[in-house]
């Protein structure tokens, strides 16, 4: 349904990209109801916050934010929260926070532009119901980046980490159907994107009663016009050969794993319920590399979990060392209200100091091991997308098909476009490089 011009939305978008793939959502559901995306909270008739609710910083993050926007609204805007925090805390966000008018889960973005005009005429609300059938199919997500999409493949979470809030907030797994993820990837490839992301919460169980990932992957990977495929995040117990082999025989896939490992300790896996140890993550990942060669490496670890002893950290660190990550996403474990981790007898509570030292160990040695790695690569040749102008703004910044992020001189009309660069200098994270040939900015062949 398509009306006239309702207004302006402004969404903030706080979490992982599924977050940010949803508010893509949203603003395509509003812009069917006439409502017209806009920079800033204070030009906005609707404002937006969608929310995460992984670790209670991310929750204090918003808190702190919604007291602020409230000196951005208009005497007759609507302030709206969504997502993750949304659907954790419900009603309790209504009676807490008194500006806000609506609170809206994942599943309910369906009702998104009703809810908006009951709240324009008064009308304050929550929607927290999960439904296991939707995928908002229908809605056409608006999306601002002109290089690279996100395309979400499941919904929900069917395993039950005991620290996570996740299965919480977006209820049980649930995939798309394999063709309507085709038919999105098309679409997209038509628009001139040439890299897109499959995105779930466990994203290689993906299943549609039909295809499996590896399907998924071919699939994708077929598409016209897709020359870089990347997934995330992927839980180790459902690398089957069959999505390594598809992985390693779809040329489009690209050679980089975000493979969260949580923990390098068989113990504290255990207490955390991720249903793999120490062997078998090391495993999983030597049949990765086995299959993909150079593959870049990513993961994410918690420190401080419940019970986690000194040696448990030493096998955290060894397993990092033994592993070489090329970068690390590193958390302190934080208690959220309702996981089965806040079950735990409180003699097992690491205290705060304790791990704060371990996270500033864990920081130091993952560092340590991407710096070696990367000193290890210059003077290679890569090819990279040019993804945009670099934060310092005098440099573009692209990504390589194994992840890794490089600064080049050049001008904003080589966004989107692919370039073989030399590697010349690294931070120990990111790299700096120049382009040595022009041969990549060829049409892609399909
Ligand atoms: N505390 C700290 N980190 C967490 N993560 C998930 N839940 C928690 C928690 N309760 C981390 C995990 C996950 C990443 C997205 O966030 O490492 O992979
Ligand atoms: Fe945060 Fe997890 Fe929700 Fe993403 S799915 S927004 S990481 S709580």
């Amino acid at each position: 349904m398509t009306t006239h011009a309702s207004g302006t939305v402004y969404i903030e978008t706080y979490g992982c990209q599924m977050n940010v793939s949803d508010s893509e959502l949203m603003y395509g559901r509003l812009a069917e109801f006439g409502y017209v995306a806009v920079g800033s909270p204070d030009e906005a008739d609707v404002i937006l916050v969608n929310t995460c609710a992984i670790r209670d910083h991310a929750e204090q993050r918003v808190i702190g934010r919604l007291g602020e926007l409230k000196r951005h609204m208009k005497p007759n805007s609507v302030l709206g929260v969504t997502g993750c925090m949304a659907q954790r805390l419900g009603p309790r966000l209504l009676k807490s926070a008194k500006h806000v008018q609506l609170v809206i889960g994942p599943d309910g973005y369906r009702a998104l532009p009703s809810l908006v005009e009951g709240a324009r005429n008064g009308v304050r609300a929550s929607s927290v119901e999960f439904d296991l059938e939707e995928h908002y199919e229908d809605f056409r997500a608006q999306r601002f980046d002109g290089v690279k999409a996100w395309i979400p493949v499941q919904r929900g979470c069917d395993y039950k980490c005991t620290y996570c809030i996740v299965p919480m907030t977006r209820g049980p797994e649930r995939s798309r159907r394999l063709l309507d993820v085709v038919r999105e990837a098309r679409g997209i490839a038509e628009s001139g994107i040439t890299e897109i992301t499959l995105l779930g919460q466990t994203v290689n169980s993906y299943n549609d009663g039909q295809h499996d990932f590896a399907a998924l992957l071919r699939a994708v990977g077929a598409v016209s016009g897709v020359r870089r495929l990347r997934f995330t995040s992927p839980h180790p117990n459902d690398f089957s050969e069959r999505v390594i082999d598809a992985m390693a025989e779809t040329p489009a896939v690209c050679e980089h794993v975000h493979l969260p490992m949580q923990s390098g300790s068989s113990n504290v896996l255990k207490r955390m319920l991720r249903r793999y140890t120490r062997e078998s993550y090391l495993d999983c990942v030597a049949r990765l590399r086995s299959a993909i060669p150079g593959m870049g490496l990513t993961t994410d670890i918690i420190v401080g979990f419940p019970g986690e002893t000194d040696q448990d950290f030493e096998d955290t660190l060894s397993a990092v060392r033994e592993i070489g990550f090329d970068d690390a996403f590193t958390f302190k474990f934080s208690a959220r209200e309702g996981t089965a981790a806040t079950r735990m007898p409180e003699s097992l509570t690491v205290p705060d100091a304790t791990a704060s030292k371990r996270l500033a160990r864990l920081i130091e040695t993952v560092r340590d091991g991407m710096r070696a790695q990367n000193l290890g690569l210059l003077g290679a040749r890569r090819e990279i997308l040019i993804e945009k102008v670099s934060r310092r703004g005098t440099l573009l910044q692209g990504r390589t098909r194994d992840f890794r992020t490089v600064l080049v001189p050049g001008d904003d009309s080589m966004i989107g476009q692919y370039q073989t660069v030399e590697l010349t200098g690294t931070t120990g994270s990111t790299f700096t490089g120049g382009v040595v040939s022009e041969r990549l900015q060829l049409p892609v062949a399909v």
